[in-house]
C-alpha cells in the first residue's frame, strides 16, 4: 500500500539487510529500519517494531535467513529458532513460518542453506500478499451486499490493527475495505484507539488517511452506543490465532465488540490467512495468552507542542496495573470467518470443509 503516495511493502530484503517499517515511531515518524542479525529480528518482534500475526511470521523467517547469514551451523539455527518462537507467544503465524523454514532447510547442504532460506522467506512474504488480496475480494462481496442493499456509505468498525502494516501488504480486515474503496463504493471506518498500544489509532487510522479512506478513531468503549443507534454495517476484526473450533483469539477488547455486535444483530466477521490457523489446540484456555509489561498501560508516548517525542507516566506511581495483550471472542459470535479461499462458518466443520482437513 502507500506512504506519501509511495507503494511500499512492510518487510523486504536489500544487499544482505532485511529491511522493515518500525512501527513504533509511527504515526509521527516514517522510519525504515535495518535488521542484520538474528539478535535484530528477534528485538524487533519483542519491542514490536513490527507486529501482527502475518508480518511477525515473514519476520522470523528472515530472522533465519539472518541467522543463516552470521552462522550455518545447525545449532545456531536451532537456538535462533527457538528464540523467534519464543519472541511472541500468541500470533500463530511465528511458529508456522519457523516450521515451515525449518522444514525446508532440512537436508539442504551448508553451502546451498542462504539460498534456500531466502527463497523460502520470501514466497512467505508473497504467498501472504497474495492471500490477503484475495481476502479483500471476498470480503468485498459482503460490503457490495450491505452497499446494494442500503445505497448509502457503508459503516465499518475494527479493532485494532488488522491492515497492511500487520501482513506484508493489503491487510486482512482492512483488505476486503480497500478493494471496496476501488471499486467506488463509499466507505467510512470506525477505528477503534485500541488502548494501551493505540494499534488502531496509530496504525490503522494512520494507512487509511494514505489511502484517502474517510474513519474516524473512537475510544475503545464507543462502538457499543454506534450500534445501538444502527450506525455500524458491519465490524471487521483480524486475528493472532483461531482455533480449528472457530475460536478467535485476538487484540484484547475484540470479545466485548462481538458481544456488543451480538447484542444489536450487527454482523461480526474475522478475516485471517490459513497461516493464521491453529489446527491442533482444541480448547480456547490452551492457547497461551502473552502479559506484556504494565508500563504500556501506566505511561503514554505522544508529540509536545514542540514535535518532540515524549513519554509520560499518567496513572498514580504507586497504582498496579495489568496489561493483557489478548482474548477469545468464541464461535458462536463470529458471523464468519473471511478466508483466502472464501468465507466459511467459524466452525469446526466451515473451517474442515473450506480447507480439506
Ligand atoms: O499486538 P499486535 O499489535 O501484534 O496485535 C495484532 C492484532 O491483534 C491483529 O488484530 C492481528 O494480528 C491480526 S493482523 C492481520
Amino acid at each position: 500500500m502507500r506512504v506519501k503516495g509511495k507503494k511500499y511493502r512492510t518487510i523486504w530484503y536489500e544487499n544482505n539487510v532485511v529491511k522493515i517499517i518500525d512501527q513504533t515511531k509511527l504515526p509521527h515518524q516514517f522510519v525504515i529500519k535495518d535488521l542484520k542479525t538474528i539478535k535484530d529480528a528477534v528485538n524487533a518482534i519483542k519491542t514490536m517494531e513490527v507486529r501482527g500475526a502475518p508480518l511477525i511470521g515473514g519476520t522470523a523467517a528472515y530472522g533465519i535467513v539472518l541467522a543463516i547469514q552470521e552462522n550455518r551451523g545447525l545449532d545456531f539455527i536451532k537456538k535462533s529458532s527457538e528464540e523467534l518462537v519464543h519472541s511472541r507467544p500468541t500470533a500463530i503465524n511465528l511458529q508456522w513460518a519457523i516450521h515451515r523454514m525449518n522444514n525446508k532447510l532440512s537436508f539442504v547442504k551448508s553451502d546451498e542453506l542462504l539460498d534456500v532460506a531466502l527463497k523460502e522467506a520470501k514466497l512467505i512474504c508473497d504467498e501472504d500478499v497474495k492471500f490477503c488480496e484475495n481476502i479483500g475480494l471476498n470480503g468485498l462481496k459482503i460490503i457490495e451486499e450491505i452497499y446494494n442493499k442500503n445505497n448509502k456509505t457503508v459503516n465499518i468498525l475494527t479493532h485494532c490493527n488488522a491492515g497492511w502494516l500487520a501482513t506484508i501488504d493489503w491487510g486482512t480486515a482492512t483488505s476486503p475495505i480497500y478493494h471496496a474503496h476501488k471499486k467506488g463504493i463509499p466507505i467510512h471506518v470506525w477505528v477503534d484507539e485500541t488502548r494501551p498500544r493505540n494499534q488502531g489509532a496509530n496504525l490503522t487510522s494512520y494507512e487509511l488517511n494514505e489511502e484517502n479512506i474517510p474513519n474516524t478513531i473512537i475510544a475503545d468503549n464507543t462502538g457499543g452506543i454506534l450500534m445501538q443507534r444502527g450506525e455500524v454495517d458491519m465490524c471487521i476484526v483480524g486475528t493472532d490465532r483461531t482455533l480449528s473450533t472457530g475460536d478467535v483469539c485476538n487484540k484484547i477488547g475484540t470479545y466485548l465488540k462481538a458481544l456488543a455486535a451480538h447484542d444489536n444483530n450487527v454482523p461480526f466477521y474475522v478475516a485471517l490467512p490459513s497461516s493464521t490457523i491453529d489446527w491442533d489446540i482444541k480448547d480456547f484456555k490452551n492457547i497461551p495468552i502473552e502479559e506484556r509489561n504494565s508500563e504500556e498501560l501506566s505511561h503514554i508516548e505522544g508529540k509536545d507542542e514542540n514535535n518532540n517525542i515524549q513519554k509520560v507516566l499518567i496513572y498514580p506511581e504507586t497504582s498496579r496495573s495489568m496489561n493483557l495483550a489478548f482474548d477469545i471472542t468464541p464461535a458462536k459470535y463470529v458471523t464468519g470467518l473471511i478466508t483466502e479461499k472464501g468465507i466459511c462458518e467459524a466452525s469446526k466443520e466451515g473451517l474442515k470443509q473450506m480447507f480439506n482437513k
